[in-house]
């Protein structure tokens, strides 16, 4: 990235700038053109599993990577009994659900799938949904009128902004975990129905969400709390039910969502909660009643997640381990892991220019993280995101913290 191109951001794109509405803005092209050494960051390919240990195209070469971009936490992407039962879904259903599952896309696994997640989270009911993004947006947009207010936390994620939007209700912020703020938020809105919307685990920032406080002040409002658990989810929680158990307060949150692209190594979504709200739901959530449900192999495979989640809780032990570990080792280079207490860590840099520098570098030496840049955090906190799995080995880990000594701490500091 040069220092021209660093000077724009996403950001700055958002204005038509010619009079077809499908061609880009020639700006954006052009400082895409400039931006080329930081574009070649996103969007890498992966040439094998997500394993711990993988392979991407760097530079169109083969390049062995130690992998800290993987949401695959339990490292069930690629576990073999998890194949094997997609395989033999493969087998008795075929491919795709070729349909929505309120017309034909509904089989007897879907059924089955909805039964088990609704038993795993202790709820009545549970609804499948073909994306976590979909789910998210379409349970929000679903029970949500215009006369509602969605009160969401800043740092949450698009998919229950997106939905919030598109149920046409009023949107409120609150500043990050903040009781307080969320206090007033809710007070500029008396006599109204409001959904305040929290995650279980930040998907940037890795923190958690802070529960107990933020439901005491949505309760004292008279207001719903609704859980997004899409990286917590069998990963947290001593069964894997995810930062509501870990914090026990399951019975304070009516609903919970949770999605199955992250621990469960495969795609999707869910909403567990009382049955009469998800039966309102199954007509009302646009992703779900017009668009295919998720193909018959990833029912099945994620069935098996579940099994192998639930019944190995040695795993999320091995991920917390592994999350403490390196956040232990980390602290001591001196990398600024922000609010993070968990396996989701950014490595703050906060700066473009040298983030998209270090990023090639540490490509080039073999550990693959994440560039996170602005809008998706605030420019300060432009970083690297780190995920850590159970899959990986202290050797792993240690030969990432040797990289990222050698690449991210000044030469001055090392060995200190
Ligand atoms: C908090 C949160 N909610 C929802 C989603 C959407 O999930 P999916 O990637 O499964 O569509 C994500 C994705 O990363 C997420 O971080």
């Amino acid at each position: 990235m040069n220092h021209e191109s660093s000077k724009f951001n996403l950001s700055n794109f958002l204005a038509g700038e010619t009079s077809d509405p499908l061609q880009a803005p020639p700006s954006f092209t052009a400082w895409l053109q400039t931006a080329a050494s930081a574009v070649q960051l996103y969007e890498p390919e992966l040439l094998a599993s997500p394993d711990a240990r993988t392979t991407i195209n760097y530079a169109n070469e083969p390049r062995s990577v130690i992998n800290l971009c993987s949401y695959n936490y339990l490292g069930l992407a690629n576990h073999p009994s998890v194949i094997a039962a997609a395989q033999e879904a493969l087998r008795t259903h075929g491919l795709g659900a070729c349909g929505s599952p309120t017309l034909s896309g509904m089989s007897d696994l879907h059924r089955e799938l909805e039964r088990r997640i609704a038993d795993f989270a202790g709820r009545e009911d549970a609804m499948l949904f073909n994306s976590g993004f979909g789910g998210a947006l379409g349970t929000i947009s679903g029970l949500l009128r215009k006369n509602d207010v969605a009160v969401l936390d800043n740092r949450s994620h698009l998919s229950l902004r997106d939905g919030a939007t598109l149920s046409r209700c009023r949107m409120e912020k609150f500043e990050h975990n903040n009781p307080i703020s969320l206090d007033a938020a809710l007070d500029r809105h008396r006599g109204q129905r409001k959904l305040v919307i929290v995650e279980g685990i930040y998907s940037m920032d890795g923190d958690f969400g802070n529960l107990h406080e933020l439901i005491d002040v949505a309760d004292a409002h008279d207001a719903r709390v609704f859980i997004d658990e899409a990286h917590s989810i069998l990963a947290t929680g001593e069964h894997g039910r995810g930062a509501a158990e870990h914090f026990d307060v399951e019975e304070r949150l009516p609903l919970v969502y949770g999605t199955f692209s992250k621990a469960f190594g495969a795609l999707g979504g869910f909403v567990a909660g009382p049955r009469d709200t998800l039966e309102y739901l199954r007509f009302y959530a646009h992703p779900y009643v017009y668009s295919c449900a998720l193909p018959p192999v990833v029912i099945a495979a994620i069935m098996k997640a579940l099994e192998i989640g639930t019944t190995q809780p040695q795993l999320r032990k091995q991920l917390w381990e592994n999350a403490d570990y390196f956040h232990a080792q980390l602290r001591k280079l001196g990398i600024d892991t922000g609010r993070s207490t968990t396996y989701i860590m950014p490595l703050i840099i906060g700066d473009r220019e040298r983030m998209y520098r270090l990023g090639h570098e540490l490509r080039r030496k073999g550990l693959w993280v994440a560039p996170v840049d602005y809008p998706a955090v605030p420019n300060d906190g432009i970083c690297f995101r780190a995920c850590v799995t159970a899959k990986h080995t202290r050797a792993d880990l240690d030969e990432a913290l040797n990289i990222l000594e050698d690449t991210l701490v000044p030469a001055a500091l090392q060995n200190a």
